[in-house]
């Protein structure tokens, strides 16, 4: 018998930009044209039934007429369909027209488009590139930047999917002019995460735009933008496949998942977030990281941004515990929160070590006093 040793050792390089600005499908063009995608001229545009008519048709036609064979690929709006069987029909979808190997994906929407068109490209003929168009400021923020893809399951979001990184993300700003006020009030809760776990500088600025920012003033929008990919791309440089410091960017997120999952999608992700944030803002000052003055001031700032500050009546608070789980940070059976360290900054438990194990009953204590 023999023992062969196959040799894969590679260095990667899978930087890319992300360009910022008020209606980008130019540049797009212009970057396909100056090889983004190494001159594939299939390409696949990924999108909602909502995005389609407002930003994907317009693409589509733009592309084609500068010589791209450029498809639309639609699926229902909603995390409801970010699924693997969606998945699966939009690959069906591709290789019955003749995409293979040789095409690359544009994902043109908002958190639910580049989750589930990156993981779709991640996987297609074993990996096809593609880019993300962010439609919305949630996506924007968060969703569309450091090559998290993932479709959700039954039993709990975002928990199958890859690392796979864009060619290149656009972030245009114009096209929240068109998101419903809700939304804009989601995509606020992801910034709103940021600035708690980052920058007190960037919470304070939000205190004093706020009302702009909801107004959607272009100059505020702009600032957010390039702030949150600011902190969000400073984090994943480090730590690209979360095996430490990524975890920071779950604050919020251990409720906020579990929540959007037991109402059923009833609340949108950022409104999920926006409890998520207050519950482990109540836990980090009974652990004594934060204070009660600075627990209300993020109260208000979630408050203005037009989120929730409590649970819905109706949903199931043990359900709620017991889905906290489904977490990826459990270990040997343990939850694990990200802790706040006062406005601006999360607590290092360890070296590289930025969640900690927390008692369930503490855990259901503070769930409950959320209602
Ligand atoms: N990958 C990551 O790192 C990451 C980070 C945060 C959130 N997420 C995921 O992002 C998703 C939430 O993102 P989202 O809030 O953008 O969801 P979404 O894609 O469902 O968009 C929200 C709604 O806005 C509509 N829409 C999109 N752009 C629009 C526009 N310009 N004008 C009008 N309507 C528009 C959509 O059709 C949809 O109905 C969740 O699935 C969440 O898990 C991923």
């Amino acid at each position: 018998m023999s023992v062969l040793q196959v040799e894969l050792k590679k260095v990667v390089d899978d930087s890319y930009e992300i360009e910022i600005g008020f209606g980008l499908e130019e540049k797009l063009l212009a970057d396909l044209k100056d090889g983004l995608f190494e001159g594939r001229k299939r390409l696949a545009l990924i999108t909602d039934s909502n995005v389609k008519g407002l930003y994907g048709e317009r693409l589509q036609s733009m592309l084609s007429e500068a010589g791209f064979q450029a498809e639309l690929f639609v699926f229902p709006a909603g995390e409801q369909q970010k699924t693997r069987e969606t998945k699966a029909r939009l690959e069906d979808e591709l290789l019955e027209k003749g995409f293979r190997r040789d095409c690359g994906v544009i994902a043109v929407g908002g958190g639910v488009v580049t989750d589930l068109a990156g993981f779709l490209a991640g996987t297609f003929a074993r990996g096809v590139p593609f880019v993300n168009y962010a439609t919305t400021l949630l996506s924007a923020a968060d969703a569309s930047v450091g090559g998290k893809t993932a479709v959700d399951t039954p039993l709990a979001t975002n928990l199958i999917g890859l690392f796979y990184q864009p060619k290149k993300v656009y972030i245009d700003v114009n096209a929240w002019k068109t998101l419903p006020k809700r939304q804009i009030s989601s995509g606020l809760a992801e910034t709103i995460k940021h600035a708690c776990l980052a920058s007190p500088g960037f919470f304070e600025y939000l205190e004093e735009h706020m009302e702009q920012l909801l107004a959607c003033d272009p100059e505020a929008c702009a600032y957010i933008a390039e702030e949150n990919c600011r902190i969000k791309y400073q984090v994943v440089m480090q730590d690209e496949r979360e095996s430490g410091l990524r975890e920071v960017l779950n604050l919020g997120h251990t409720v906020g998942r579990a929540i959007e999952t037991v109402s059923g999608y009833q609340l949108l992700h950022g409104e999920a977030v926006s409890i998520g944030l207050l519950a482990e803002a109540a836990l980090s000052r009974r652990l004594g990281f934060l204070t009660e003055a600075e627990e209300k001031r993020i109260l208000a700032l979630l408050e203005r941004a037009g989120l929730p500050g409590k649970i819905p009546a109706g949903i199931d608070r043990e359900a709620l515990v017991k889905k906290l789980y489904t977490d990826k940070k459990v270990r040997d059976g343990r939850l694990r929160f990200v802790v706040q360290k006062g406005i601006g900054a999360v607590v290092e438990f360890a070296p590289g070590v930025f969640s900690t194990p927390v008692e369930e009953q503490a855990a259901r204590e503070i769930i409950f006093s959320l209602s």
